[in-house]
């Protein structure tokens, strides 16, 4: 067999042009594998294995690069809009009404600043039973601007009943929570009292209290109004009814009312 020495590769072996760089790659190979002497055979299969090599990585580039390319680069606010949207696409057999898309619309862009509703007030959602409102108040619970806690005021009045008054001033305040990074930084929580109207007055050792009404007059006093959310399928009249005018002339003057049309009824299967 014909050895040739390292010198000599410059040379086209079998007529093959390489090029300089996979010339001298294929020099650096062959040394490692069979020393420094080699074939001119044994050096054009080198070359033609570098070159598979580059082209096989190059390939793998441009697989990534183009993977990379259709990923999205999301804010974290874009990201968390991506976030809202699939946990509404997860519902099942979802029914979107052009008027259930535009107020879900107008609360995401709330929960991030923008849009029409007043920022420094809470939300109140009114309409049929069944037709969202507890839905939308969960999905929307972890936003960028103020989290919240959906407490069903039923639930809330039977624990004043077996707790007594700590319940009160428990959900008359923002609720703190010991780990901001998970709250966009926020230190403190929001409430969405939930199906507000539903709950019955309780009594603690003999003290009727409706828990709800003294937990809206509460903030209302602590002028907290972004903090306080309800949802509701009482009419104004039935509120009234239900907690009394100074109520809910307080709740109005606390929250942005988005009510939604008789037409969206029950989505309850
Ligand atoms: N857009 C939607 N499409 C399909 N199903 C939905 C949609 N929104 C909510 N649902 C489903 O409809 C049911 C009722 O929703 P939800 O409890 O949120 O209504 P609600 O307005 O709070 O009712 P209520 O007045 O009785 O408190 C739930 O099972 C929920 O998963
Ligand atoms: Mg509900």
């Amino acid at each position: 067999m014909q050895k040739i020495l390292p010198q000599t590769q410059r040379e086209e072996p079998n007529g093959i042009e390489y090029e300089e760089s996979v010339q001298l790659e294929a020099i650096d190979l062959i040394k490692s594998v069979i020393g420094s002497e080699y074939t001119k055979e044994e050096f054009a299969l080198a070359c033609e294995a570098i070159i598979a090599s580059n082209e096989a990585l190059k390939r793998e580039r441009d697989y990534w690069n183009g993977i990379n390319n259709q990923v999205k680069h999301y804010t974290p606010v874009e990201a968390w809009k991506e976030e809202i949207r699939n946990k509404f696409r997860s519902i099942p057999n979802l029914q979107t009404s052009e008027e259930w898309k535009s107020k879900v619309s107008e609360i995401m862009k709330y929960f991030i600043g923008e849009g029409t509703l007043d920022k420094n007030k809470g939300l109140l959602l009114i309409g049929e039973v069944g037709c969202g409102k507890t839905t939308i108040m969960n999905i929307f619970k972890h936003n960028p601007k103020n989290c919240y806690a959906v407490k069903s005021s039923r639930e809330i009045a039977s624990l004043y009943a077996s707790e007594g008054h700590g319940v009160v001033s428990k959900y008359s305040k923002p609720l703190v929570q010991t780990f901001p990074e998970m709250f966009w930084g926020q230190t403190s929580l929001g409430l969405c009292l939930d199906d507000m109207g539903t709950e019955s007055i309780k009594k603690n050792y003999g003290n009727g209290l409706n828990v709800v009404e003294e937990l809206v007059l509460n903030w209302y006093d602590s002028r907290k109004f972004n903090m306080l959310h309800a949802t509701t399928n009482l009419g104004y009249d039935d509120l009234k009814e239900a907690y009394g005018v100074r109520v809910v002339d307080r709740l109005t003057e606390m929250m942005n009312v988005i009510k939604f049309s008789a037409k969206e009824t029950s989505k309850r299967k």
